[in-house]
């Protein structure tokens, strides 16, 4: 008697390969969710059942782990450095980090590239000998910057930051790459990129962004008066600043424009870091956006000192002004990826309040596969090979490790394929975004051995692709 034995090799989340066989009743092993090759054969009971063992002994497969840095393999074909900073008088080099002074993501993250075939090593920048790490970093084609924003300005030499980011842009004129390079961490990482993909299918086309005073009085007032509004500033993090805005009599006019907010009239305010409620007059809420909490802003509560415009557009003060989607209660989608491939989605549910920033929500993990997500995700793939356009940073790479942040909401127009969401971007981050699994340990006394298995072999996928996506993008480059 022979059994119909169909095994399915299938690529996961562009990471993962599992093995499914079905032999008679069905017998299954791994959770391959689309496949791309399929054989079937015929094979005796006693064959099948060797098969299926060996098939599902290579889906559960993990490899080897790796707690240290691997050796570059013979004849690589580029070289690339992760590069970290230690801040001066930290422990560790900072909260980032373990006591043996690398963040937890670096090693991962080297051995990414490096099992992707290029050589890997993990550098550090020392404020006080930037000739020397500019003369070390010429050696490599590509270099991948793991310094979480403010570091370089914590107990550095004048110009730091400065000096650091004029060395990066030099580097990509000689066309190495840089990630995230300056220009991409100040431009997509600001709030006003949001301005720019207003167009794009991931964008709301009534978003605006002021710069100056009158910008923002004049706008707000016009904006407000017509529909529940969100102010972001531009600095703060885990939205701070970010505040949600109702008129307090509801009366909102019919079109946009037909009226304006007086200074008299009252808000409605709740800030997203905490989701607490003040009340404010549109003067106050006004004065305390340009000024912070002088006394003409009245009494506020909140624990960011406002004065979002200071230092003007150059120093990064802008306040970006954007329709307020009341499905945010359902909780906002972070999108994760590397270069222009999604590795996962993580949907955040806030549990209380209306934001899902902090310990305050319930995630959930999607493969990228999920038909739950599959709307979102093919519009931001058409947005793609845009998105650095829009943002006036063409020619650059793609962030290898970004978040796209995503907020429900209804669709704009009726729609006749069943698609009852539509997803608009709240944010991206690009600028060292870290990689949770593995810093979840950062910090104290612990490092990368002491992440658990489980964790370590999930948060790999992550790693592993983005040595993939590193090489792609060095090949696309050099073409
Ligand atoms: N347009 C919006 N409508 C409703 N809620 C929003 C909107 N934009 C942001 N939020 C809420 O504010 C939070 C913080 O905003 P975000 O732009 O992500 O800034 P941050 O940089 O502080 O994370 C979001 O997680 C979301 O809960
Ligand atoms: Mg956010």
């Amino acid at each position: 008697m022979f059994a119909r034995v169909a095994a399915r090799i299938g690529r996961v989340g562009g990471a993962r390969v599992a093995a499914r066989v079905a032999a008679g009743a069905a017998l299954a092993a791994g959770a391959a969710a689309s496949y791309t090759d399929c054989i079937s054969v015929d094979l005796d009971p006693a064959a099948a059942k060797s098969l299926l063992k060996s098939l599902q002994k290579m889906g559960e497969e993990r490899g080897p782990r790796y707690n240290e840095l691997l050796p570059a393999p013979p004849g690589a074909k580029y070289k690339l450095a992760v590069v970290e900073f230690n801040v001066p008088g930290a422990k560790n080099g900072g909260s980032d980090k373990g006591p043996n002074g690398h963040r937890i993501d670096s090693i991962p993250i080297a051995n990414g590239v490096i099992k992707a075939g290029a050589a890997c090593d993990i550098i550090k920048y020392y404020d006080t000998k930037h000739a020397a790490f500019a003369q070390q970093v010429q050696d490599y084609d590509a270099l991948i910057v793991r310094i979480n924003p403010g570091q370089l300005s914590q107990g550095t030499l004048p110009g730091t930051q400065e000096r650091f980011d004029a060395l990066m842009n030099s580097l990509l004129a000689k066309g190495k790459l840089v990630w995230s390079s300056p220009d991409v961490q100040t431009k997509m990482g600001a709030k006003d990129a949001l301005v720019k993909i207003a167009n794009l299918e991931c964008g709301l086309p009534d978003t605006l962004a002021y710069y100056t005073e009158e910008e923002l009085v004049t706008g707000f007032k016009k904006t407000c008066a017509f529909q529940p509004r969100v102010i972001k500033q531009n600095r703060g993090s885990a939205g701070e600043g970010i505040w949600l805005c109702w008129l307090c009599n509801g009366k909102y006019c019919k079109t946009y424009g037909e009226r304006s907010l007086e200074d008299s009239d009252w808000l409605k305010l709740m800030e997203m870091n905490d989701n607490h409620i003040e009340y404010h007059t549109v003067g106050e809420f006004l004065e305390f956006c340009v000024r912070g909490p002088t006394p003409k802003a009245g009494n506020w509560q909140s624990t960011f000192p406002g004065k979002y415009l200071e230092g003007g557009k150059e120093a990064g003060g802008q306040l970006v002004d954007q329709r307020l989607l009341p499905r945010i209660s359902e909780g906002e989608v972070r999108v994760l990826l590397a270069g222009d491939t999604c590795q996962m989605i993580i949907h955040k549910k806030p549990e209380g309040g209306l934001s899902a920033v902090g310990g305050n929500s319930a995630y959930t993990y999607y493969e990228p596969t999920d038909p739950k997500y599959s709307d979102l995700l093919a519009k931001l793939m058409k947005d793609i090979p845009s998105l650095l356009k829009v943002m006036d940073l063409e020619g650059q790479p793609l962030p290898l490790l970004w978040t796209a942040d995503y907020i429900p909401k209804d669709p704009e127009y009726p729609r006749t394929d069943g698609v009852d969401t539509e997803y608009v971007v709240g944010e991206f981050n690009c600028s060292c975004v870290g990689i949770s699994k593995f810093q979840a340990v950062c910090g104290g006394d612990k490092s990368l051995a002491d992440v658990p298995d489980e964790d370590y072999y999930e948060a790999c996928k992550l790693t592993d692709l983005m040595g993939v996506k590193a090489i792609e993008m060095l090949n696309n480059a050099k073409k």
